[in-house]
């Protein structure tokens, strides 16, 4: 447990530091994590963001809390079709995962928020979700936390989403140079995501995504961004621990999913112009799958590892 050491030690010697130069994104990630000017990370808010995030008290019956639905057992989603919120109120898209959000261009399924700063407080008030006002939750909390305001309320839970951070899987040991971090099916699984599947058409980069907006042909009734049913890419680690999949949670598992995308998804005006027919054999499938699951390794979130499998 060589970071848990790390934690221990340097602050005995500079106290203040900021957080960024203890937290090390696990491998395969961009080594810097972006935050805004007036938000650096700093230890202080990624812990009391961490109490935040777990703390019920911020719903109005005090049964949710963000950890609820974004459970760090489940790869920071949940196992719901669609969110369930206070008193079982049902939303209409799905949990997304909220790991390695830090290198995120916009937020919610059809980007409808710029900074993880306007994001954050939005659940706490939205009546499917913990449906409290901010005003209210404030006072709840404020015995507890030392002088918390809308703003800190805000940049405390950002700080601790950014925190959050997904790498350290068999294919980025493979792609430093293990040529036997993989196995052999996970290779061919690889070669197909990049060649004949077309993968890599969107889910690029190390996170796997290109944070951008497309039109999978799911059917249903939700029209997402900009009423053309498209939806923000999300990444593919640690896919395998957090089924089911989608904003609408209509594919229960990569089996799936992978037949979603051999199909070319339903016609429709918008469907995006990477989706066609992919004619895959079932051993392509196979190879893909297994792929897939080497995606799953290190999860840290706040200043500590949580897992690695
Ligand atoms: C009732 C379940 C639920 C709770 C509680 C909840 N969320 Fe979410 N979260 C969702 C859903 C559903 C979405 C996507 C909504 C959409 O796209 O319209 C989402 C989206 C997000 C996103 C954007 C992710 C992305 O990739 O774009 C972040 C970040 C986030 N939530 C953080 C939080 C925080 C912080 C809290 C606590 C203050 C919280 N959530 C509480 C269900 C929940
Ligand atoms: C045209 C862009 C595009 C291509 C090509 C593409 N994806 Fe996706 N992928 C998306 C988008 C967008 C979503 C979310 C769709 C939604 O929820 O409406 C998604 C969702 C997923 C999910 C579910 C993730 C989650 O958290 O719900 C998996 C798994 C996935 N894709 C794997 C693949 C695989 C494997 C391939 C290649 C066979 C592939 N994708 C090709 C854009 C793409």
């Amino acid at each position: 447990m060589g970071s848990r050491r790390t934690a221990a030690l340097v602050p005995l010697f500079c106290a203040g530091l900021a957080a960024a130069d203890l937290l090390v994104p696990p491998l395969g990630l961009d080594q810097f994590i972006p935050a805004p000017e007036d938000n650096r990370i700093t230890a202080g808010r990624a812990r009391l963001g961490r109490r935040l995030f777990f703390d019920k008290r911020l719903s109005r019956d005090g049964t949710v809390a963000c950890a609820t639905c974004h459970d760090p057992n489940h790869g920071f989603a949940d196992a719901k079709p669609l969110a369930i919120g206070i008193a079982g109120r049902k939303g209409t898209r799905r949990t997304p995962t909220i790991l390695n959000r830090a290198y995120g261009k916009s937020f919610f399924w059809d980007g409808r928020t710029a900074t993880l700063e306007e994001q954050v407080t939005m659940p706490i008030e939205n009546p499917d979700e913990m449906d409290l006002k901010l005003d209210d939750a404030l006072a709840r909390i404020r015995g507890s936390y030392p002088a918390i305001d809308r703003a800190e309320l805000a940049r405390s839970l950002a700080t601790y989403v950014r925190t959050i951070l997904a790498g350290g899987a068999p294919y980025d040991r493979y792609a430093r140079g293990q040529r036997d971090a993989m196995t052999p099916e996970q290779i061919a699984g690889l070669k197909l995501f990049r060649g004949k599947a077309g993968c890599t058409g969107c889910h690029v980069g190390p996170n796997f995504t290109d944070e951008r907006f497309h039109n999978t042909g799911l059917p249903g009734k939700d029209k997402g961004r900009d009423g053309r049913g498209e939806f923000k890419t999300p990444t593919l680690r640690e896919a395998a621990n957090r089924a089911p999949y989608m904003h609408d949670g209509s594919l229960a598992t990569l089996e799936d999913v992978i037949e979603h995308y051999d199909k070319g998804g339903e016609a429709n005006a918008h469907l995006d112009p990477e989706m066609r027919k992919l004619n895959l054999t079932a051993q392509e499938k196979r190879h893909l799958l297994a792929f897939l699951k080497a995606l799953s390794g290190t999860v840290r979130e706040g200043l500590e590892s949580t897992s690695t499998p």
